[in-house]
């Protein structure tokens, strides 16, 4: 095709997306590219538009369950160097959309910033971490509930509208909500994010102790994409498939974990349709006996 021509970046055909993704579930991409720069991307979204392509950006592939039949059009990736930038500022850094959180968490730590440690262990990438607003809910004694999530500390977003034009968004004209926010309609390029000076000691100790919670209570035994459903207001949707007594429930290789009910695990050859089912299962049984309704929290491209 003529668009593939004008390109500077590689273009994978078929390229299988259960390596691209934490489920490691998920048919072929029709066309897989990493854009090596801004003028690559910005091309591509032009071409999308006058060959009528479907167009998606995958970060980490760490939230998704892509069909077992794969995907049309163009997958896009912005784990290239161009977008995986990072440069400090006095307490602020500007990094690519690219960068996983865990190579973040790591440069910030080397400068003594402290402030984003409980991102630590999401396996994903600052686009697909501010797109959904990534964090955690921190439960006091009390039981009062308190959020962490990195729109907190978003000082600018750089984003690409699907025209190609580049605009930079303050913090106000952001939209950040529980799992989601106002930058889903835009490709993220990076962002300016503001923290603190603190010892390395203590950002040790910090991020030290974030990973303790998440591998005491959440299940990396096998493939999943964390949490599957969004938590209902002031409960969780873990604690809710618990007492519909689904733990270690299977539709063929997928299986709701035993050690935490909203994790999906795929114990090795597990399809997006098995999972699929397992998940209105889930659903079924605790709007029957909560007559709560589950939103998914994972994006499902299909
Ligand atoms: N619980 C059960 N059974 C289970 C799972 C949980 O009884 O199978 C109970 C726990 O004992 C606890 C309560 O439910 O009393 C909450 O569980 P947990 O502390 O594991 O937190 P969560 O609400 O299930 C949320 C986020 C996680 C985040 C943790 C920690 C959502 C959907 N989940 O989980 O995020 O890591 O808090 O902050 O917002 C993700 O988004 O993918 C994710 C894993």
């Amino acid at each position: 095709m003529n668009w593939q021509k004008s390109l500077k970046s590689k273009i994978l055909e078929s390229e299988p997306l259960s390596s691209h993704t934490s489920f490691r579930i998920g048919g072929p991409a029709e066309f897989f590219i990493r854009p090596r720069n801004i003028d690559d991307l910005k091309s591509l979204l032009e071409s999308a538009k006058r060959y009528k392509m479907a167009f998606r950006v995958i970060g980490a592939g760490s939230n998704i369950l892509v069909s077992d039949k794969g995907l049309k059009g163009v997958t896009l990736s912005l784990n290239s160097p161009c977008f995986r930038r990072i440069a400090f500022r006095n307490n602020c850094v500007e990094v690519g959309a690219g960068r996983t959180l865990n190579q973040f968490i790591q440069n910030l730590r080397k400068h003594c910033l402290s402030g984003a440690e409980f991102l630590v262990g999401i396996p994903g990438t600052i686009g697909g971490a501010l797109s959904m607003n990534a964090g955690i809910i921190l439960r006091a004694e009390s039981q009062e509930l308190r959020a962490k999530n990195i729109g907190d500390l978003v000082e600018t977003v750089s984003v690409m509208d699907y025209n190609g034009k580049i605009k930079n968004l303050n913090k106000k004209g952001i939209r950040f909500n529980y799992r989601s926010s106002s930058l889903s309609k835009y490709i993220i390029l990076g962002a300016r994010l503001k923290l603190k000076k603190a010892k390395k000691k203590e950002i040790d100790k910090r991020i030290k102790e974030y990973l303790k919670v998440r591998k005491i209570n959440q299940d990396y035994s096998h493939p999943s994409a964390g949490c599957v459903f969004k938590n209902p207001c002031g409960d969780s949707a873990g604690r809710l498939i618990d007492l519909c007594g689904l733990k270690g429930r299977r539709v063929g290789d997928a299986c709701i974990s035993s050690k935490h009910a909203n994790f999906i695990i795929n114990l090795g050859r597990a399809t997006a349709t098995d999972v699929l089912e397992l998940m209105s299962l889930a659903k079924k049984e605790v709007k029957h006996k909560f007559g709560i309704n589950l939103e998914p929290e994972i994006k499902i491209w299909v």
